[in-house]
């Protein structure tokens, strides 16, 4: 029979699938009691459980016995109550952007739909040289999205398979050999996948980079609070720049911090520089973001952002999510050290002070794809290719199943060279 579809194979072929979204298919499907899920990035509780943080608990009690409850739109550029404290809460109520009414917020489809509309407005009307540089490693779908648009990649070099940290006389060297006015994106804290992130120091020594190149910095921030357990330390970063008077853009999740992945809470910023334009500059940005986003999703989803902004404009709640996010924070950070220490107790080859030293959900644990799927394969153990781990993934009843399964990996490898 001819083909009647216009939409034959040369003209669409047969995409693969997510790598990561694969993954959490193959675990599913694995019938192994063993098992144990250290590919996707979502919080898991000592149980090895989705944690509902308390807070969103309360929070969604209030929303639900709220007598004057309703499902309409939302404005298009979102719910105010949510953006406005969105903005404080990632740029610091005192930064002068702020003061100075020089940031646009838009809520947005979580962190990747802040990035898209942040890209999609790039696309449109940014008219330096039209090429974003992602850090190598990073995010697999930052790629993508800025290709979705028409935005050609470029790397800079970010980690260093020697030290397993920042190679960071690379990076600069990359962004300083960049044409003049790229897009550069940045991560704000926790980098996704390596949990290796620049020292205030080293922030400082790129700010004075991408100044002096012009460069327009991206920042994405999918992990405030997650990484140190503390909200202004893990937004040193954004805050620096716009304290410093730089334009830039800002994609800001609330998947990881509130626990509400499916939900889809976030939100996009853009600052512009002080100038006596910067009003004006501000008013026509925001506007054309407004009528980007009403073509897209016609207006946000209400339920994730809700509960957010319930949290985030009540103290005694605020506080609250504090305490959680430091619950979540420190049980990473305490597997981390059981990790490190467990391998170095097995006596593991190589060296394992990159686990503790890196920050956030992920290690970049330095095994290769071979190892990432012998371990898989072996031990039921699923991580992604590149040997990243969710530190999450990990619990009390599993470490030292890990660790053996790591060190076998490790050693096998070694026996082969
Ligand atoms: C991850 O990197 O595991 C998360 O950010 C989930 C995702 O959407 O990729």
């Amino acid at each position: 029979m001819a083909s009647t579809t216009n939409f034959t194979a040369d003209i669409v072929p047969q995409a693969p699938e997510d790598p990561l979204f694969g993954l959490m298919r193959a675990y599913r499907a694995d019938e192994s009691t063993d098992k144990v899920d250290l590919g996707i990035g979502a919080y898991r509780d000592d149980n090895a459980k989705p944690w509902i943080l308390p807070v969103v608990h309360k929070a969604d009690e209030i929303l639900r016995n709220d007598p004057d409850l309703n499902h309409e739109y939302a404005p298009i550029a979102g719910i105010a109550s949510f953006t406005s404290k969105a903005a404080e809460l990632i740029l610091g109520a005192d930064n002068p952007a702020l003061k100075e009414k020089r940031v646009a917020s838009i809520q947005s489809v979580s962190g990747t739909g802040a990035l898209h509309l942040g890209a999609l407005f790039l696309s449109k009307y940014f008219n330096g040289n039209r090429t974003v540089y992602l850090s190598n490693p990073t995010w697999a779908n930052h790629g993508q999205i800025f290709k979705n648009v028409g935005i050609p990649n470029a790397q800079y070099p970010y980690f260093s398979k020697e030290t397993k940290g920042l190679d960071f006389a690379a990076m600069k060297g990359a962004l300083a050999a960049a044409p003049e006015r790229s897009i550069i994106v940045l991560h704000v804290c926790a980098h996704n996948p390596t949990g290796v992130d620049p020292t205030p120091e080293q922030w400082k020594e790129l700010a004075v980079i991408i100044r002096e190149k012009n460069h327009f910095p991206f920042f994405d921030c999918a992990y405030q609070g997650f990484a140190s357990g503390d909200l202004a330390r893990d937004a040193w970063a954004v805050r620096y720049f716009a304290e410093q008077g730089f334009e830039l853009a800002l994609a800001q999740s609330f998947a990881k911090n509130f626990g509400l992945y499916g939900e889809r809470a976030g939100c996009f910023h853009f600052v512009t520089s002080p100038a006596s334009d910067a009003s004006d500059a501000i008013s026509r940005i925001g506007s054309q973001l407004t009528l980007l986003q009403r073509a897209e999703i016609s207006n946000p989803p209400i339920y994730g952002a809700r509960i957010a902004s319930i949290v985030l404009n009540d103290p005694a709640l605020f506080a609250e999510w504090e305490d959680n996010l430091r619950t979540m924070s420190g049980r990473i950070i305490s597997m981390r050290k059981a990790l490190r220490a467990k391998l170095e107790e097995l006596g593991t080859p190589g060296t394992w002070n990159h686990i503790t030293d890196q920050i956030g959900m992920f290690s970049f644990t330095g095994l290769s794809q071979a190892q990432a799927l012998q371990i898989r394969e072996e031990s039921h153990v699923y991580m992604t290719g590149n040997g990243r781990i969710s530190m999450a993934g990990l619990n009390t009843r599993n470490i030292d199943y890990v660790a053996k399964a790591i060190d076998k990996v490790v050693r096998d490898a070694a026996a082969k060279l």
